[in-house]
């Protein structure tokens, strides 16, 4: 019999009202069944949102610097089961070791990080313009968050949004991805250990339009955190926007890795591996297109497909085991679809481009590392989020080509360019449109301590991470305090 997982409300872990539950499978290997979760519905939101509203008056008087040392508490119980968890993240999503234990640190170091902060949320004192009289502004705390989390990062995503919802004093309750509900127990279990109070954070399990639209669309929840697909952040804003309530939206990426005619070659190589393939290429931040000057194309896409070939497809436990299966089926049929296009539109497929099944893969949703050359940039496999282990290569024969042609995206989240001339590097720092710029480093690698975001389509203007996310979980609040002992009228006492 399957391990039963449950919803935490309240402080509780409890079965869906309905009693209804869903499989997760590893994506290695269908057979293997990790446990059923609750299915749930708008009932048990319902549950989850009362909880967290009764939970908030008392969670926000709460000193914030005592609110960060829960959470600092949290970050050493993350180091203290770093490796159970990032076993479990690999079985239930796929991703190799190496890089589910780097998504649990990435969780270590947001609760440090976010930790700290209780001892920082600074606000201003500023002189006032008349006599006698103080202004300060601080920071609020909204009330309930809803945060509505992907798989691909199953405990980083989840972790840095919720560490500075909490330490800002709100409330929240977390709807993961339904396939990596198992990390997100994980996460809880370890709240619940640190001692978070109950209500003050839960766990409602299901699917996004059941469980996800109900929270969005619910009277008590004040704020919507979301990352995901850009036509799902659409729906939400919509939504939002109706309610004016506060939406943070962390969408897709079309990343690319400019390549000029100067750079360091086996350095641009091994950093579009690490981009494309990464994380069999399901990251926002993945490199999908490599922009390459002509005069080193050639040469560049024959080191490229020479090592995408040895890459070791796998079972993401084993540690020789280099790239892991991609989520699930219809992912898997999503990449199919985008090989297709490309053939359709022309570009020429030079490795990969079709399932991987043998031996030990044959029950899993594996895919080979698939890169394309003679790309233009307005096809469809260079505009379009594939989330999947392929590359377009696109031709370039200037440094303004490259440009233009690295912001001819309906995104703008992360980029990057390999060039040895400085002053190269600072016109990309300046010129492209993203919100993240690496120079010669892949797209990918963020670190949690800067803002992480995009520009365009990939959000509506926030950044999570670094000093900026506090702006998205607390409004500002500006306060003055006249002791002058009289009436004083801005704008009119001093007025000359
Ligand atoms: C994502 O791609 O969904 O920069 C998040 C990185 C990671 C975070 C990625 N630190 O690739």
């Amino acid at each position: 019999m399957a391990d039963q997982f449950k919803n935490y409300l309240d402080g509780k872990w409890q079965a869906a009202r309905s009693a209804k539950a869903f499989e997760n499978r590893n994506p290695a290997n269908r057979d293997d069944l990790i446990g059923f979760f609750p299915a749930s519905d708008a009932t048990d939101v319902d549950q989850a949102v009362a909880a967290a509203k009764k939970a908030f008056p008392k969670w926000r008087l709460v000193p914030a610097p005592k609110r960060g040392e829960v959470i600092y508490r949290v970050g050493e119980l993350l180091r203290k089961y770093k490796e159970d968890i990032a076993r479990g993240m690999t079985r239930e999503m796929g991703k190799v070791l190496k890089e589910t234990r780097g998504d649990v640190q990435e969780g270590i170091d947001t609760a440090f990080y976010v930790g700290g902060e209780g001892r920082r949320l600074f606000g201003e004192t500023t002189p006032a313009e008349l006599p006698n009289k103080f202004a300060m502004s601080v920071r609020a705390p909204i009330g309930v968050c809803a945060l509505i989390t992907p798989w691909n990062f199953p405990m980083a995503i989840p972790t840095w949004k919720m560490f500075p919802a909490l330490l800002c004093g709100n409330a929240v309750v977390l709807k993961p991805a339904e396939d990596t509900p198992l990390t997100a127990v994980r996460l809880v279990e370890i709240l619940q250990e640190a001692g978070v109070p109950p209500g003050v954070v839960n766990l409602v399990h299901g699917r996004g339009e059941e469980v996800g639209a109900a929270l969005v669309r619910h009277g008590d929840v004040q704020l919507v955190s979301f990352t995901g697909s850009a036509a799902v952040g659409r729906e939400i804003a919509s939504v939002c926007g109706q309610q004016l309530k506060r939406v943070s939206l962390e969408l897709g990426g079309k990343n690319g890795q400019i390549v000029m005619e100067d750079a360091d070659l086996e350095l641009a190589v091994e950093g579009a591996l690490w981009g494309a393939f990464g994380t069999t290429g399901q990251r926002c931040t993945a490199t999908s297109r490599l922009i390459v000057h002509r005069d080193v194309a050639k040469k560049m896409s024959e080191m490229l497909v020479e090592r995408a070939k040895k890459i070791k497809i796998g079972d993401g436990l084993d540690e020789n085991i280099e790239m892991g299966p991609l989520i699930n089926q219809a992912a898997r049929e999503k990449v199919l679809k985008y090989i297709d296009i490309g053939k359709h539109e022309g570009a020429r497929l030079l490795t990969g481009g079709s399932t991987h099944e043998s031996g030990s893969c044959a029950r899993g949703y594996f895919f080979q590392p698939t890169i394309f050359d003679q790309v233009k940039p307005d096809m469809r496999i260079a505009q379009e989020e594939i989330f999947g282990p392929v590359l377009s290569i696109i031709e370039i024969k200037s440094f303004e080509d490259a440009i233009d042609v690295l912001n001819s995206t309906a995104y703008g989240l992360s980029s990057s360019i390999y060039t040895q001339d400085v002053g190269r590097a600072f016109r990309a720092m300046r010129d492209i449109a993203a919100g993240i710029t690496y120079v010669n480093g892949p797209t990918i690698g963020a670190e949690v301590h800067l803002p992480f975001g995009g520009v365009k389509d990939t959000g509506n203007g926030h950044r999570e991470a670094g000093t900026t996310v506090y702006d998205i979980f607390s409004e500002w609040k500006s306060i003055y305090v006249d002791y002058s002992g009289k009436l004083q009228k801005a704008q009119i006492d001093n007025a000359e």
